[in-house]
């Protein structure tokens, strides 16, 4: 093979590791974003990050039930830590995480309550900042939401 050959196919070859090394590094990345498009499409307990990722958001948005001026009375008499566990496995139960919810049935636990429409829109729009306060993305805010306003009437009595 003369050298001028040699050096041609040289000169190919490393064309071609460089390209194949490219197209490598693109195939990586491609694979370092999958994840997020799978969290978009799996299931919504995963999403919200699990059962820790439910209770960060419940502790976030019961604190902020207790300082509320138009919903704290609701709140000041009760048992926030057992509030916050119950409010968290029902939750992840609903997501269709691993979670078993064993309190009473929302319109059992609300019926005497005679909460309103009003103070549910309240109770929703702290959901909402506390959902922003814990940085959950969108798409899983609206999944969420969507679970909570399914309940809207088990738990408003008018
Ligand atoms: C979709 C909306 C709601 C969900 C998913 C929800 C969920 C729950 C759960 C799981 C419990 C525990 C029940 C038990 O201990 O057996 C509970 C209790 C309670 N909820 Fe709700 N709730 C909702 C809306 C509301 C609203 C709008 C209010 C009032 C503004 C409210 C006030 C209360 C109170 C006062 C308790 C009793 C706490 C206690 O005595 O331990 N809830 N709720």
């Amino acid at each position: 093979m003369g050298r001028r050959r040699r050096a041609v196919l040289k000169a190919i070859l490393g064309v071609l590791v460089v390209l194949i090394a490219a197209g490598g590094y693109y195939f990586y990345k491609a694979r370092q974003s999958r994840p997020t498009e799978a969290l978009r499409t799996g299931p919504l307990e995963k999403r919200v990050g699990g059962q820790e990722g439910i209770e960060e958001l419940v502790h976030e948005f019961v604190g902020m039930l207790t300082k509320d001026e138009r919903l704290r009375d609701r709140f000041t008499a009760i048992d926030r830590p057992g509030l916050e566990k119950r409010l968290s496995a029902f939750l992840c139960e609903q997501v269709g995480g691993g979670c078993k919810y064993e309190g009473k049935p929302m319109a059992e636990a609300h019926g005497e309550l005679g909460i309103t429409g009003e103070e549910f829109a309240a109770f929703m729009e702290l959901f909402i900042v506390s959902m922003n306060n814990v940085e959950l993305p969108q798409q899983e805010q609206n999944d969420l939401i969507d679970v909570m306003m399914a309940l809207e009437g088990s738990v408003v009595k008018e």
